[in-house]
């Protein structure tokens, strides 16, 4: 099974599930259903019909290495992505990043309005841990007590809210290498530290295994981030579907700032061999995670 069979076939499955989540007819009749407030719209809008989908898959692979089935690691994984998407929806409002596109189409605060963006990333945020606190998530309330509390960290002013937070604080000052890390590990490395994380959770892994895989997703963090920088300087917006050249202009702290390109190439190289090697515990049945941390250097979106 190559990687590309298996992460389009997982993101089909995540699609569907985040689109019964967040089906139209779910939403409060009491307060006049969908026809009273765009909101529920709004966050399909955010969350279906786009983006890779790495975090989930990343859930269901690492589970999956543990033997656990991918029924019971899916509303794990579709938590993980509504969290992503909250996150992209407040990164791209005006007075964060300030973007007009993402995933190829105007974003939230454009298709709708900045309040609506607001409470549909407030209501993302808050759909993923009604989903993984709920029975349905998983049948072991001990596992879906720990979920809840590793996606909270995750997320939050110690996780990924605190480095947005340094993100933009960035632009307001010089970072140094150490400080970028630092921020990047918050603001993007923590998310894919939970999938990794929930993977030995789901999977019942014991602590080494765990503490593999924990090492691997700080890695693919680093990498996924360095790409993504990569990508704003050198990409187009039309493959990437959202702006490029965007970091250097907002004063962004990056490495690409710091290393250059080339530098910022061979530091890529770098994490992808790390990264495989982190795997080495798992041998031959980490193939595909293997494949992720190739794919995330080598991406053109
Ligand atoms: C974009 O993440 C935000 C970053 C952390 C750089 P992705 O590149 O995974 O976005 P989608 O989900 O595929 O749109
Ligand atoms: C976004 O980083 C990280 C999060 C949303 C947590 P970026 O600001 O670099 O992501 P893009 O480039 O807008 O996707
Ligand atoms: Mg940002
Ligand atoms: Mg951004
Ligand atoms: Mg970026």
């Amino acid at each position: 099974m190559t990687f590309r069979t298996e992460i389009d076939r997982v993101a089909e499955l995540v699609e569907k599930r985040l689109s019964a989540l967040l089906a139209s007819n779910a939403a409060a009749p009491e307060a006049g259903g969908e026809t009273a407030s765009p909101l529920g719209e709004a966050m399909r809008y955010a969350a279906l019909g786009g983006g890779k989908r790495l975090r989930p898959f990343l859930v269901v692979q690492s589970a999956g290495l543990f033997g656990a089935t991918e029924q019971s690691s899916l509303d794990t994984a579709c938590a993980l992505e509504c969290i992503h998407c909250y996150s992209l929806v407040h990164d791209d409002l005006p007075a964060m990043d300030d973007d007009a596109l993402r995933r190829g189409r105007p974003t939230v605060h454009i298709a709708f309005d900045e309040a609506t963006a607001i409470l549909a990333g407030d209501s993302l945020l808050t759909i993923a841990f009604e989903t993984v606190s709920a029975p349905r998530c998983h049948d072991d309330p001990v596992i879906r007590a720990e979920l809840t509390h590793l996606l909270a960290k995750a997320s939050g002013w110690q996780g990924m809210a605190l480095g947005q937070a340094l993100d933009l604080a960035a632009e307001q000052r010089p970072f140094s290498p150490d400080e970028t890390m630092a921020m990047q590990k918050l603001k993007t490395g923590a998310l894919f530290r939970f999938a990794c994380e929930a993977g030995a959770v789901l999977g019942r892994a014991d602590a080494s295994s765990r503490a593999a895989l924990v090492r691997y997703a700080s890695i693919f963090g680093q990498a996924f981030q360095l790409a993504d920088d990569l990508l704003d300087a050198q990409g187009d917006a039309a493959t990437m579907g959202k702006a490029a050249s965007k970091d250097a202009e907002r004063g962004k702290a990056t490495l690409v700032g710091l290393l250059g390109i080339e530098g910022a190439k061979a530091r890529l190289a770098e994490l992808v061999a790390e990264a495989e090697e982190a795997l080495d515990p798992f041998g031959q049945e980490a193939a595909t995670l293997i494949e992720a941390a190739r794919f995330v250097a080598e991406r053109r979106s």
